[in-house]
Order: structure tokens, then C-alpha cells, then sequence
């Protein structure tokens, strides 16, 4: 787990971030998009929204300047990122207020939404639990939850063919293929993927409601919900 994670604490790795996530995540353009709507059509204009896993600033960014009334918290583990977060959002660095840690290192708000993006599966299953609680202490009644990260059937034989097909899209969009392949190890290494039942379980556990599938793209799957 670690080895992973230190990626995002090498600024050489950082400094290449918002680069990899456009190429490596299907249709990650869109998703933010969906995001933003899913975001919007529960919120006033003046919207306090939690950012969690906030480095790298790219939702922080598409966010804001599709809304211009809202304002951010956005908590994340490494100092690195959020420096890249600052950069990324330029003057609307103004709107957004950033905390390294974790979820417990947020405001209690409440936030009118929350967001969490290719994140939780860095998180392993019980702390991911305790973050889902955690997360929906801090939401308004109501408010959504929008989530996205890796999410496959484990069954035999699953989850190595979709980390194939993962490596299959990197390689397909213009990473060697031996890094391609590189990199779908790693991932089964370290990153904590549950099946789609077990990550929607976990949003109803913690108390949210309707959690609704709003995206699908190879290998991960997004949702949101509602405290
Ligand atoms: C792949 S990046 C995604 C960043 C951004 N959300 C995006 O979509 O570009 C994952 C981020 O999650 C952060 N992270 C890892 N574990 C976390 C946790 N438990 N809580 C919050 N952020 C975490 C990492 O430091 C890293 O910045």
C-alpha cells in the first residue's frame, strides 16, 4: 500500500499527475461533468461542497469554474498534491480551502454536497467504511455524495480480465505496453478493489439513500447517493 501512495508524495510523479488521469480513466472528462450536474441539481448557487482526495486540484478546477458561486474544503493526505491543487486551480485557489489529512481533518460542516474521485480505492475496507460515515456526518439532509473509483466482479478469472482490459485501454491510449502491463500489477498489488455490490453496500451502511450507479467506464464505476 504504501509504495503506491508515495507516488503521490514524489514531486516528479506529482509534477506528471494531471496528465494521467484524462488518459487512464475512461471517459474522465465526462465523469467530472456528470459530477458537476449530479452536484447541481441538489444545490443552491452558493454551495459549500467537501472535496475529499482533493490533490492534484483537477474536480476542484472543473468544479469551480462551471459554479462560480461555490466554495470548497478539500482534504487529502499529501502536501505535494494539494501544492499541485493550488497551481492547477490559479486564481480560483481563492474559492478553496485545503487541509492535509484525512476525512477526520475535514470541517463539520455541514456541506451542501460532498465528492470523493478515484480515491477510495486507495482506502482499505474498513477504513473506507468509516469514511462513508464519516463523510455523511459532515452532508445536510439530502445532500449527494458522488463517488468514482475503481470497481469489478472478483469472481474467478474476473478480476484478473478486467485488470487486463485496464491495461488494454493504457496501452490503447499511448502508454508502452510494458508499462501498461506494469501498472495493472501494481494495481492488483495494492489497491483495495471491491465488486460494485460490496462499494454500494457500503454507501447504504453508512446511512446514505437512492445510491445510484451514474457511470461505468471499463474498469471503474461512479455513484451517487444521498445523505
Ligand atoms: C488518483 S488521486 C485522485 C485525485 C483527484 N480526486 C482526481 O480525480 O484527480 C488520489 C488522491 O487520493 C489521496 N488519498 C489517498 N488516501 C486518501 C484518504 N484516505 N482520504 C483522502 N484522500 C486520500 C491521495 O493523496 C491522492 O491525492
Amino acid at each position: 500500500m504504501s509504495g503506491i501512495m508515495d507516488r503521490f508524495s514524489d514531486p516528479e510523479v506529482v509534477a506528471q499527475y494531471a496528465e494521467g488521469p484524462p488518459r487512464s480513466v475512461p471517459g474522465y472528462n465526462g465523469m467530472q461533468r456528470m459530477a458537476t450536474l449530479l452536484i447541481a441539481e441538489r444545490v443552491q448557487e452558493d454551495a459549500r461542497v467537501l472535496v475529499l482526495g482533493a490533490g492534484g486540484g483537477l474536480e476542484l478546477k472543473a468544479f469551480a469554474q462551471a459554479h462560480p458561486g461555490w466554495t470548497f474544503d478539500g482534504v487529502d493526505p499529501s502536501a505535494e498534491m494539494l501544492k499541485l491543487a493550488e497551481r492547477t486551480l490559479g486564481p480560483l485557489a481563492s474559492r478553496a480551502r485545503l487541509f492535509q489529512g484525512y476525512i477526520d481533518d475535514a470541517l463539520e460542516g455541514p456541506f451542501d454536497a460532498a465528492t470523493c474521485l478515484l480515491t477510495l480505492h486507495f482506502v482499505a475496507l474498513d477504513e473506507r467504511r468509516r469514511t462513508a460515515v464519516e463523510v455523511r456526518r459532515r452532508l445536510k439532509p439530502g445532500a449527494p455524495f458522488v463517488v468514482a473509483h475503481f470497481s469489478f466482479p472478483q469472481g474467478e478469472g474476473e478480476r484478473a480480465l478486467w485488470l487486463s482490459r485496464h491495461a488494454a485501454f493504457l496501452a490503447a491510449s499511448g502508454v508502452e505496453p510494458d508499462k501498461a502491463a506494469n501498472a495493472s500489477a501494481t494495481i492488483d498489488s495494492h489497491l483495495n478493489i471491491l465488486t460494485p455490490d460490496q462499494d454500494e453496500a457500503i454507501l447504504r451502511e453508512a446511512g446514505f439513500s437512492n445510491v445510484s450507479l451514474f457511470y461505468a467506464g471499463f474498469a471503474f464505476r461512479g455513484w451517487v447517493a444521498y445523505a
